[in-house]
């Protein structure tokens, strides 16, 4: 990859310093990536083309249907449009994350047209435009821009250019069970000491993307950050970023955490708290309908909240989510935007949220009667979701994610010591950095 000018540096600066310590949620700016490397000779969208393309199918390649949300999706729209000729298959990938950008890296390397469309993870946009791989969407996204709220229409915002259309934005929730806890924990210690006093915490400690979120919701309420004002170099050996670490590590070794925790992703984390086995557990919006379907052991049981804050830090929440890409090498792009478009319609986005939790990208998504029914935290969850804070945007930014994941789960296994952990990730990430 190509070095970057002083444009995508002082991108970075905005987007690192929105990702920087802090107890405020300063991230309106979250994820600023809009002036990113330039990136020229995309194929561009004709926002015209969804509205009779030609008729046919194209399939969705998404991550692992936990939920049943995008088979309920994709049935929505073939009972709306099959009467046309149109239609969209389902293709499910892995259900971590980082498998998942493998599998529909490894389509885009050999120009397979497998995918139409993607459900990328908000933290691949800047890799897969630098890699032209996306069809670049601005002329619909300009026509739509006010409709989304803010911090996720920024995700997909890249190079001066919007690559996506955003579906779902998620900021982790802290689930906790009401029948074992009165009042609610106003710091992340005392949640820990409550959690060890009754049945722990359980969150997501396998070495993957999940772990990056997970680590830094602690760094950033402690005070931490990534990467320096201009994005250059790291900064993650820092005095916060070792506490943060060490008391995510003395919760390991006291116990308080589960007892696999270092191989749990979000469904493990979910299962085990399903099974009533956890006190308190961090996840993301899904598992609230999922914990009180049939099945679940503490239906009923649970309440959620924001995140409290770190002693002497503040409180911080990351920025997750989901946008529908179109690939380049797909046959029928404007059945992509068909469906794109479709994705983020209110009539959709109500039902994503109401039927599964799932939280959405428009104000309708959460302003609305039958959501706060549904959903009663709604108002809090859009308030998280506006403010949470990006992680570092960067074309490099899955191996400077890596240096996160893999050193701090190797301090949450108990092979290195939080401060070895913290200098090795900060030597890997700066490698990474050199590389473009
Ligand atoms: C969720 C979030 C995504 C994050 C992933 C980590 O899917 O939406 O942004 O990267 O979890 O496992």
């Amino acid at each position: 990859m190509k070095r970057l000018g002083a444009g995508v540096a002082a991108v970075m600066c905005l987007a690192a310093a929105a990702c920087g310590g802090g107890s405020d949620g300063d991230s309106g700016k979250a994820g600023g990536a809009g002036g990113g490397t330039a990136v020229s000779g995309a194929k561009v969208i004709d926002p015209n083309s969804m509205n009779a393309p030609p008729k046919g199918t194209i399939t969705y390649c998404a991550g692992k249907d936990t939920s049943g949300a995008q088979a309920e999706v994709i049935s929505q729209f073939n009972a709306k449009y099959g009467a046309e000729g149109y239609k969209v298959e389902q293709l499910e990938f892995s259900t971590s994350g980082d498998e998942q950008r493998t599998q529909f890296v490894q389509r885009q390397e050999a120009r397979s047209d497998e995918c139409d469309v993607f459900s990328s993870d908000v933290i691949w946009t800047a890799e897969f435009a630098s890699q032209k791989w996306l069809y670049d969407l601005t002329p619909y996204v300009s026509e739509q821009r006010s409709r989304f709220i803010a911090a996720p229409l920024e995700t997909v915002h890249y190079g001066d250019k919007y690559w996506g259309v955003p579906f779902e934005s998620a900021a982790a929730l802290l689930y906790y069970r009401d029948d074992q806890i009165e009042t609610p924990p106003a710091t992340w210690q005392a949640v820990y000491q409550e959690a060890k006093a009754n049945d722990g915490i359980v969150y997501q400690g396998a070495p993957y993307e999940g772990l990056t979120c997970d680590f830094l919701e602690l760094s950033f309420a402690a005070g931490g950050t990534v990467l320096s004002d201009d994005g250059t170099k790291s900064e993650i050996n820092s005095p916060e970023n070792v506490e943060a670490l060490e008391f995510m590590v003395d919760g390991v070794k006291d116990g308080t955490a589960a007892n696999g925790v270092t191989t749990y992703m979000e469904e493990e984390s979910r299962r085990y708290w399903e099974n009533g086995k956890a006190t308190f557990m961090r996840n993301w919006p899904y598992a609230y309908a999922l914990g009180n379907a049939k099945g679940s052991k503490v239906a009923g049981k649970f309440e959620v909240m924001p995140f409290p804050t770190f002693e002497g830090g503040g409180t911080a929440a990351i920025l997750g989510g989901h946008n529908v890409v179109i690939s380049v090498y797909s046959k029928n792009p404007g059945l992509s935007l068909k469906f794109a478009d479709f994705y983020a319609s209110p009539e959709w986005q109500k039902t994503q949220v109401i039927k599964y939790a799932i939280t959405g990208t428009i104000p309708e998504a959460y302003d609305d009667p039958e959501v706060e029914k549904a959903i009663p935290y709604a108002p809090e969850l859009k308030q998280a979701v506006t403010q949470a804070k990006a992680r570092p945007v960067s074309p490099v930014y899955p191996q400077i994610s890596q240096a996160i994941y893999k050193n701090v789960n190797a301090a949450l296994s108990g092979q290195v010591s939080p401060a070895d952990a913290m200098k090795t990730a900060a030597e890997q990430i700066n490698k990474a950095l050199a590389t473009f």
